[in-house]
């Protein structure tokens, strides 16, 4: 029973670190900095969720009750939970700085069980994740190219599902198309059939994961450089959409402030909770940062409190130039200048989201096969995901497996089970990152910590008390999935992980 909860030492973590690898070519190459985790985080935190998540958000849907113009104060309450578990992370991630993240935090302080258990769900936020963002892509990449007169049929730039879904709720509403599902349903009533079968595929989602799977095969620093270029530009963006949005700004738009009380503002955080996922996916390339001790908190807190802010001002803007009620569109920033016959201010924000979510899915693939590169150097997986690419010095394997999932997902399924799965899989493993801190304080108390996380434990109580409570407003057919998820990973551990853990075969 014990062995579940054998631990390694961080001394022992950092160690394997520098012997993993086939043939000794384990090594990742240490390039990045201070500038270029800021970055990292700020490409994984602003993408769908400001871009598309929010007008969910907002107005509801999908099962879930409207935030109305109060958006703005969920943004608040899951940035208020996020700066909790960014604490944690952050100490972590100063006195972990190697790759895998909670994974490899966890392993040094809950045992090899909860490790196994956090890596596994750790695919669901930045694997299953990374499906959301691309389908987010596609719909506003689709967008984009309707605006400058290029078709993309529709049958290639959504999933069956969705069409299908939409097709029964127009055919409900008595023919009445709702925008939000004009793609979808237009889908549905053109698709061609190949040999009986109906071709509905989202193959721009499918493109654009294929595309960056091959930058992040071909290199780190590369990828790192195309990051903070689309970093600035996304920026940049958000802050015309709200320089330009204010002017157009009626406060009327604002009342009632929350039409759904506070019960919407709290379905909405752990909707919009999406919105902040990325900080933490900074913790994963400690392996490539010259001077982690230092520059890791620095990117974690400070790429969070940049968001922050941005978000807040994007959605006074936002719900103050339209009604809070029609916000549920695939594409809520475009649209709203759009609707308004700012035609050339929706294109200018079409274009941003796309980049933003360029630079999301590229953090993204980056840190998922650096989880699985962990969890394979420690035994967990099988040797074979732990090469190292002899020319670039990638986890080349990892890569290119994460690469084909989450391509061929990104076909075929509906966004916002995405979305919710997402979130809950991200908030547990946050759980336990901030438990993690209160464990290693009792464990190891005297190993020097460059950053601490102030006040424990009641930073990481509050930490966990938060999540609890955004993973509790997202719908139970949610908590089924993530369920069913954790159970299938358990399998593995017990078939797999457990008898081939080098941690197994090292301790007596
Ligand atoms: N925070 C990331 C996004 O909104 C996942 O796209």
């Amino acid at each position: 029973m014990s062995s579940f909860f054998r631990t390694k030492n961080l001394d022992q973590l950092t160690r394997d670190a520098d012997l993993s690898g086939e043939g000794g070519a384990g090594h990742l190459k240490r390039t990045l900095g201070a500038f270029d985790l800021i970055s990292l985080g700020i490409g994984a935190i602003i993408g769908t969720g400001i871009f598309a998540v929010i007008g969910t958000a907002a107005a509801g849907g999908a099962g879930h009750l409207g935030a109305g113009p109060a958006v703005s104060l969920s943004f608040i309450i899951t940035a208020v939970a996020c700066a909790f578990c960014a604490l944690c992370y952050a100490e972590f991630a100063a006195l972990v700085p190697i790759s895998g993240s909670a994974y490899t935090y966890s392993y040094a302080t809950l045992g090899e069980l909860v490790a196994w258990i956090i890596g596994w769900d750790l695919i669901i936020e930045y694997a299953v994740g990374n499906v959301a963002v691309a389908i987010a892509w596609a719909a506003y990449f689709h967008q984009l190219f309707e605006g400058v007169g290029v078709h993309i049929p529709a049958w290639l730039s959504v999933d069956y599902r969705s069409a299908h879904q939409a097709a029964d709720a127009v055919a409900a509403a008595g023919g009445a198309i709702d925008p939000s599902l004009t793609l979808n349903y237009e889908a549905w009533t053109s698709y061609p059939m190949i040999a009986g079968i109906p071709i509905i595929f989202n193959f721009l989602a499918f493109l654009i994961v294929a595309a960056v799977t091959w930058l992040l095969v071909i290199g780190i620093k590369e990828s790192a450089r195309a990051n903070n270029v689309m970093v600035i530009l996304k920026v940049i963006i958000l802050l015309f959409f709200i320089g330009v949005g204010a002017m157009y700004v009626k406060p009327e738009n604002w009342t009632p402030f929350m039409p759904n009380g506070f019960a919407g503002v709290w379905t909405g955080a752990s909707l919009i909770f999406f919105a902040f996922i990325g900080f933490d996916a900074i913790s994963t390339a400690a392996e490539e940062c010259k001077n982690p001790g230092r520059d890791m908190p620095i990117g974690i807190i400070g790429s969070l409190i940049i968001c922050t802010v941005i978000y807040i001002a994007t959605a006074f803007v936002l719900t103050g130039i339209e009604p809070w009620n029609l916000l549920g569109v695939a594409d809520p920033l475009a649209s709203v200048f759009a609707k308004i016959g700012l035609n050339w201010a929706a294109g200018i924000v079409a274009l941003g989201a796309v980049l933003s979510m360029t630079a999301v899915l590229l953090v993204f693939q980056l840190g998922q096969p650096r989880i699985f590169f962990a969890m394979s150097r420690d035994g967990l997986l099988p040797k074979y995901f732990a090469k190292v690419h002899p020319k670039y010095r990638t986890p080349h394997v990892t890569t290119i497996w994460t690469g084909v999932v989450v391509a061929l997902l990104s076909g075929i399924a509906n966004i916002n089970e995405i979305v919710e799965l997402t979130n809950i899989g991200t908030l547990y493993a946050f759980v336990l990152v901030c438990a993690g801190i209160i464990i290693l304080r009792y464990t190891d108390p005297d190993r020097p910590r460059v950053f601490r996380t102030p006040f424990v434990p009641v930073v990481p109580l509050l930490g966990i008390a938060m999540c609890i409570y955004l993973m509790a407003g997202l719908p139970w057919v949610t908590w089924v999935r993530f369920g069913v998820w954790l159970a299938v990973g358990l399998v593995f551990y017990f078939s797999y992980g457990f008898w081939k853990s080098r941690l197994r075969h090292s301790q007596p």
